[in-house]
């Protein structure tokens, strides 16, 4: 049986209030669509994917350039039937669609498979869940004998007890394509939104005797929708869980999983921990035996085992080496190597430096484009002077050297191994191996030295 999924994706999104259309908002560091598509592309005997896009088409397709993808075009927002028929020549020759909508991101692929398992050939499948508050959805109508009639949008119901109904259509079908290529032409705007209604197949369906099967989600938040802020955010709030969770189940130990957010790959070892109000953005790796504190923001950063991130650290594209130490309030901007042991203190600034073994800028320091070899001491206060207003210029430091506090380097500079800098020097030339180098005005004394004082007035 060639099964092919049809994911909608055409609707603006008018809710949102926002230059970027609706399914490329992101949820969890990916947009919407995005987390559609990765389910549907898990599951098992599906043929092709094809996506229905209308509103800024060419953004959306752009973001999933050379995705295995089949795009369809739909003109004007007529609904949800004409959705799914501007996708018809595509699915022309499979034997059923399994139809998604691109702003329900959270359905995973073991939900979706099982659904498709449970129905069979020639039969129509609906997506359910029975809501204490079901306003919004298409309610489920049943007979006597619980049989299933059709699907009546809500603002649609008939009467008081069409709308207490709670069961109600998740959005998600599965539709024989034989039996709906008659349909589509059939379904007809007469509602209240003046829309082509793919819910009204199941009327077609139950009038031909073609089976009509629900399938009862246990959890219908899975299929929570996203229109408008507030329901991005608690998709985002059940996205989030539901990450903390699994993670946590293979024992990442969180002080408290509602405080913590997971927005890209995220990966660990044993015996790792994350104290409040972290967040991790892009592809964030940790070792073993790896502590991170309060309020520290990861983003694209690679940390090998026992490393400590002390709290409010920022720290985007780097690597930190084993046993290294970092912060607190420490920044580490992209293009950064910690070795193994290194400490970067409080206040200090690291741009595109690699940074030796064991080596120590502990307080208040701004380093950039440089290299710092072995067990260096950085003192407090230390700049090295990268930018001469036009140009960026590269410092070389050796093993071994000794940086007295408040110097500043002008680079390009090097600075041989085990090298001492006297504090408080700016060094413009080059510094040679061993000894002690340092530029400092003579201190005087002036011992009759009266302070101003105030002028007094008349
Ligand atoms: C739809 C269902 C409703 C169900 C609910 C679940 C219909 C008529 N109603 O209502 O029974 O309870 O989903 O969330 O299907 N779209 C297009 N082109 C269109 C119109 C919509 O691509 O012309 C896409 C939208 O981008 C969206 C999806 O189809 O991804 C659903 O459309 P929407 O208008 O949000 O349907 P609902 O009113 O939520
Ligand atoms: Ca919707």
């Amino acid at each position: 049986m060639i099964t092919d999924v049809v994911v909608l994706a055409a609707g603006k999104g008018t809710r949102m209030y926002s230059q970027r259309p609706k399914v490329l908002q992101d949820l969890g560091g990916r947009p919407l669509l995005q987390h559609v598509l990765e389910s549907a592309g898990a599951l098992s005997h599906v043929r092709h994917i094809h996506v229905v896009l209308g509103h800024c088409a060419d953004a959306v397709r752009a973001h999933f350039e050379g995705w295995n993808l089949h795009w369809w075009l739909q003109d004007g927002q007529r609904g949800t039937g004409d959705a799914v028929a501007a996708a018809a020549e595509g699915f022309a020759d499979a034997q059923r669609i399994l139809v998604l909508y691109g702003d329900v991101p959270l359905l995973q692929a073991k939900t979706l498979q099982e659904f498709l398992d449970t129905i069979a050939e020639r039969e129509l499948g609906i997506l359910t869940g029975v809501l204490q508050a079901p306003q919004g959805y298409g309610r489920i109508l049943r007979d006597g004998t619980d049989t299933i009639l059709g699907i009546r949008e809500e603002r649609d119901c008939r009467d008081e007890d069409e709308r207490r109904i709670t069961e109600v259509n998740l959005g998600v079908m599965i539709l024989p394509v034989a039996e709906l290529r008659s349909w589509l032409p059939r379904l007809q705007p007469h509602n209240a939104q003046g829309e082509i209604y793919l819910t009204d197949v199941v009327t077609l369906a139950v009038s031909e005797r073609v089976p009509v099967r629900a399938f009862c989600l246990a959890d219908p938040t899975e299929a929570s929708g996203v229109n408008d802020a507030l329901q991005l955010e608690a998709v985002e709030r059940l996205y989030q869980k539901r990450r903390l969770e699994a993670l946590m189940r293979s024992g990442l130990r969180v002080r408290d999983r509602s405080r913590v957010d997971i927005r890209g790959d995220f990966r660990c070892g044993e015996d790792c921990s994350l104290d409040v109000n972290v967040v991790c953005e892009g592809s964030v790796h940790l070792g073993k035996g790896v502590r991170v504190g309060a309020g520290v923001h990861l983003k694209d950063v690679s940390v090998a085992d026992d490393v400590e991130i002390l709290p409010y650290s920022v720290i985007e594209g780097a690597q930190l080496g084993q046993g290294a130490r970092v912060g607190p309030f420490a920044r580490i901007r992209p293009r950064s190597v910690i070795g193994a042991a290194a400490h970067i203190g409080n206040f200090v600034e690291v741009k595109a430096v690699e940074l030796g073994a064991g080596s120590k800028a502990n307080h208040l320091s701004y380093l950039g484009d440089a290299r710092i070899g072995a067990g260096v001491n950085v003192g407090a206060g230390v700049i090295t002077c990268n930018y001469d207003g036009a140009n960026k210029h590269h410092t070389e430091i050796g093993d071994g050297v000794f940086i007295g506090s408040d110097s500043q380097l002008i680079a390009p500079l090097q600075v041989g191994a085990g090298a001492t800098i006297g504090a408080g020097s700016t060094i413009t030339r080059d510094v040679p191996e061993g000894g002690l180098t340092l530029s400092r005005s003579p201190q005087r004394y002036v011992a009759h030295w009266r302070r101003p004082t105030k002028k007094t007035r008349d």
